[in-house]
């Protein structure tokens, strides 16, 4: 007999420790009780990894307009203009924000805490405008956001706890509205329904739909396939960044070596020597990342070689010590002095530029749920994210989905149907899991990576078609588990992915196939599903 289901109450239901979700958790929280559910560690989140940082005009030289062309510019014409407008005005006071209010603490052209910030570059960014922390700015914002959440006397952490599903007035078009979520204890296996008017999707990112990833393991996609499943609407999500400089080796194969290496003078090489990106790109190695990731690709499958290298030799060691340390200590304990020694790279799954809709507020296609960070699509990326427009985007819909949050849900119902695993028993066939784990990322990996096909589509969608189908026999005969609701819900997101792409009969930005190979200008929309065109939940 499975245990009741209880249910905790509060104003605001936040799903996720990034970036997103502990700005709006504190922006909130002045004005009632905010539940923060996150399935690991609150520190544990994709922000947590960020090393290059977030962009914004500080520069003189710089401006608003420059910023706003490169980020359309690289999206290849599905950005929302509106979007990328209202971000690239609002990022220099958010910066401020997160520094004065949040004590983090990014870096300054010298010690004195008013100095002007350092300003880094990265690829497709025609000025200097990244503010960092040294090569670890993901993990100073998180720290300064999480000592702030922790001393909040309105925040509750709830750690450990995996959200199984979103709770919703209606299953049939989640038109009615999200109400909460029922979410798993993964140590106790209890399970609680956590009732809100107002939910705030911010699980991150879906890296780990894809064999290689820079992203950590939480990075499953959790976001887009619950919003899904009640109905909301979700998009572009054939558009996956491919980090081009994760390094190749057998220990670390999802160590990011940031793009902000390349800003400061890296040069890919081929095996040889050769520069990869000469007469490739006028920006050279510093070109936007789905341009270096697709020669990366091409050059791998021509040489047979398993890598190219990055390049560092010619710059000041003193310098990339001082600028890098995280990645030099991490080289280091692998047998790599990146001052002496080219670095092995090759690209991997990055950043999932579509996701759930919505719009500049934050608001999703069902009322009560509002969405910020990587798991939202509010067209800031378009069809290629500009690097470091992620954490600016995050906090811009973070601030605006605080804003206007009362008035995005209803009072939640007095009664919660309880959870019901109905005949499940506790599985003794884990193998199934850990097989069609590996088997769904490997299908994206080997048939929906950089460069596509009809034919690797069509073979992606076969296999994923039959993966789902046992996987869904195996949620109904089980009692769930982390790892089986997140191949859940990798595997849903992987067959959105391929209906996405399949959608796209063009090259455009992230998504290049060799069926489609030019740009349609009768196509730059974005491709929008839900359950009334997509595949089944
Ligand atoms: C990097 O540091 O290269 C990653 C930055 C980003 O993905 O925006």
């Amino acid at each position: 007999m499975a245990p009741r289901t209880s249910i905790e109450r509060a104003r605001y239901l936040v799903l996720g420790s990034g970036l997103a979700g502990l700005y709006f958790a504190l922006e909130v929280a002045e004005r009632g009780p905010v539940t923060i559910l996150t399935k690991a560690k609150l520190q544990d989140s994709n922000t947590r990894l960020a090393q290059g940082g977030i962009s914004a005009v500080f520069d003189p030289t710089d401006s608003a307009a420059a910023h706003v062309e490169d980020t359309l510019r690289v999206g290849a014409g599905l950005c929302h203009r509106e979007m990328v407008e209202r971000a690239v005005a609002e990022g220099p006071a958010l910066v401020a924000r997160l520094a004065e209010r949040y004590g983090v603490r990014f870096d300054r052209t010298d010690e004195d805490a008013f100095a002007p910030y350092a300003l880094g570059r990265e690829g497709g960014h025609s000025h200097r405008r990244v503010v960092h922390h040294r090569d670890m700015t993901g993990a100073e914002i998180v720290r300064g956001l999480v000592a702030a959440v922790l001393a909040h006397p309105n925040i509750r952490v709830v750690e450990h706890a995996m959200v199984i599903d979103l709770l919703s007035w209606s299953k049939v078009s989640g038109s009615e509205g999200c109400f909460g979520a029922y979410a798993l204890d993964t140590r106790s296996g209890a399970v609680t329904a956590y009732v809100a008017p107002v939910t705030l999707l911010a699980t991150g990112g879906a890296g780990k739909v894809y064999r290689y990833t820079s992203n950590p393991d939480v990075a499953t996609a959790d976001g887009i396939a619950m919003a899904y499943r009640i109905g909301a609407k979700v998009a572009n999500l054939e558009f996956m960044q491919f980090h081009p400089t994760c390094l190749y080796h057998p220990e670390a194969r999802s160590f990011l070596l940031s793009e902000a290496l390349r800003g400061e003078g890296g040069v890919l090489r081929r095996a040889d020597g050769s520069e990869l990106m000469e007469g490739r790109h006028p920006m050279g190695s510093l070109a936007p990342r789905d341009v270096v990731a697709r020669e990366i690709d091409a050059e791998i499958k021509r040489s047979g070689h398993p890598c190219v290298y990055l390049d560092l030799t010619h710059l000041d060691p003193e310098f990339l010590v001082r600028r890098f340390p995280g990645i030099h200590a991490r080289c280091m304990e692998l047998g790599i002095d990146m001052r002496r020694h080219r670095l092995p790279v090759v690209p991997a799954a990055h950043y999932m530029c579509g996701g759930v809709v919505v719009d500049p507020e934050g608001r999703t296609s069902v009322p009560g749920l509002l969405a910020a960070g990587e798991v939202a699509m509010s067209g800031m990326h378009g069809a290629c994210r500009l690097a470091s427009n992620s954490l600016l985007e995050a906090v811009v819909l973070a601030d605006h989905a605080a804003k206007i949050a009362d008035e995005a849900g209803r009072a939640p119902p007095e009664r919660v149907a309880p959870w019901t695993e109905g005949d499940a028993v506790d599985s003794d066939e884990a193998v199934m899991v850990s097989a069609n784990w590996a088997e769904v990322r490997a299908a994206m990996w080997n048939f929906v990576g950089i460069v596509r096909s009809d034919r690797r589509l069509a073979r992606a969608r076969r296999r994923i078609e039959l993966f789902r189908d046992e996987i869904r026999e195996y949620y109904w005969s089980y009692r769930v588990t982390r790892d089986l609701l997140e191949l859940r819900n990798i595997s849903l997101v992987a067959h959105l992915i391929v209906t996405c792409a399949e959608a796209r009969k063009e090259s455009r930005g992230l998504h290049h196939t060799l069926d489609h190979p030019d740009l349609d200008p009768s196509l730059a929309h974005d491709t929008v599903l839900d359950l009334s065109n997509g595949p089944p939940p």
